[in-house]
């Protein structure tokens, strides 16, 4: 099949999330980041948050936070795109320091990463001198360097419970951290960092959802306050979220998350009703067709980790792989 073809039959599924008038331009952009990657020796590895022509379209590999990590480090082209926040784009360096990591936009932060710095953590570590902590892997490679092992919110639970103590430290996400503490006896001492997305979801928003759609099933992500999960019918990592709608099927779905996850899913499940939820993330949002054409082409933004810092964040993503 030719790019051209491939790229009628790739429209044809995507004609309900993707507007007609934009498509053109963006097709174009498919097409050269195509080529891109095959003359560069490249691949593309995509959050789930990605719009669907950057998720579909130009996409190697897909995931969540863990599946990004573990997938990152299985890599063998000579340059890995990162269409994801910063934070993700570091995990891809850690994982792969002999490689070109690329971040095609260099403001694609998180609210997360950026609510603890490496003295808070060695401020905890004072304060808790015999506690291990846990970082989510929202975090600088900085602020992992300073903690004993990773997270993310697919393995939250294992990994507090894989370190067979009574008590832990888990930064920076104090919702997440509130969210595993209820299921598990390990006590959890949470930072109070929040994703600015996933914090604006309240019990009252979830409660009108329900009234209105009185059938539906309603998911949320673990970085949602509490009160929101135990509102739901099941709470997940993206890929969580996304393999429980595959296996349950419902009728009709919320996903509390980040929106364009539910025009992903929507192509995959062209049957089900998903209410779309409000929310776009601000940072992931930057990455675009444009700006990942941009980073092939022009080899930016590359991704450099001293190796001081490389060495023990390395240490606390691989302690993280290494948990089954
Ligand atoms: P996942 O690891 O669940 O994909 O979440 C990453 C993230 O940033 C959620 O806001
Ligand atoms: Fe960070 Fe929230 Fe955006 Fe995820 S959705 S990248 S946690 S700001």
């Amino acid at each position: 099949m030719t790019d051209g073809e491939d790229l009628v039959a790739l429209y044809k599924r995507l004609e309900k999330v993707v507007a007609q008038d934009a498509w053109e331009g963006m097709a174009d952009d498919i097409k050269a980041i195509r080529a891109l990657k095959r003359e560069k020796n490249a691949v593309i590895l995509a959050h789930n948050y990605m719009t669907p022509e950057v998720y579909f379209g130009v996409a190697d590999v897909t995931g969540d936070s863990l599946a990004l990590a573990r997938e990152a480090a299985k890599m063998q082209a000579d340059v890995i795109v990162c269409a994801g926040v910063h934070f993700m784009a570091e995990t891809a360096k850690l994982m792969n320091p002999s490689r070109i990591v690329l971040s095609p936009d260099l403001q694609a932060g998180c609210s997360l990463a950026d609510s603890i710095t490496p003295q808070d953590v060695r401020d905890l570590r004072k304060k808790y001198p015999d506690r291990p902590i846990i970082t989510y892997v929202n975090t600088s490679a900085a602020v992992k360097a300073e903690c004993d092992i990773c997270c993310t919110s697919g393995n939250a639970k294992k990994i507090v419970e894989s370190l067979s103590v009574s008590e832990v430290v888990m930064v920076p996400d104090e919702y997440l951290a509130q969210n595993v503490a209820r299921q598990t006896a390990v006590k959890i001492i949470p930072w109070h960092g929040h994703c600015e997305v996933h914090e604006q979801y309240a019990p009252q928003e979830v409660a009108a959802i329900r009234r209105e759609n009185p059938a539906i099933t309603i998911i949320a992500h673990p970085e949602c306050p509490p009160d929101v999960v135990a509102q739901a019918d099941f709470a997940g990592s993206t890929v969580n979220m996304s393999d429980w709608v595959t296996e349950h099927h419902p009728r009709q779905v919320m996903l509390l998350t980040e929106r364009s996850m539910s025009d992903n899913a929507a192509v995959d499940h062209p049957d089900i009703d998903f209410v779309r939820p409000r929310l776009p993330c601000p940072y992931m949002k930057l990455i675009t067709l444009k700006s990942i054409r941009r980073s092939l082409e022009t080899m930016t933004h590359a991704v450099e980790i001293d190796e001081t810092i490389a060495t023990p964040a390395r240490r606390a993503v691989e302690r993280m792989v290494a948990v089954k």
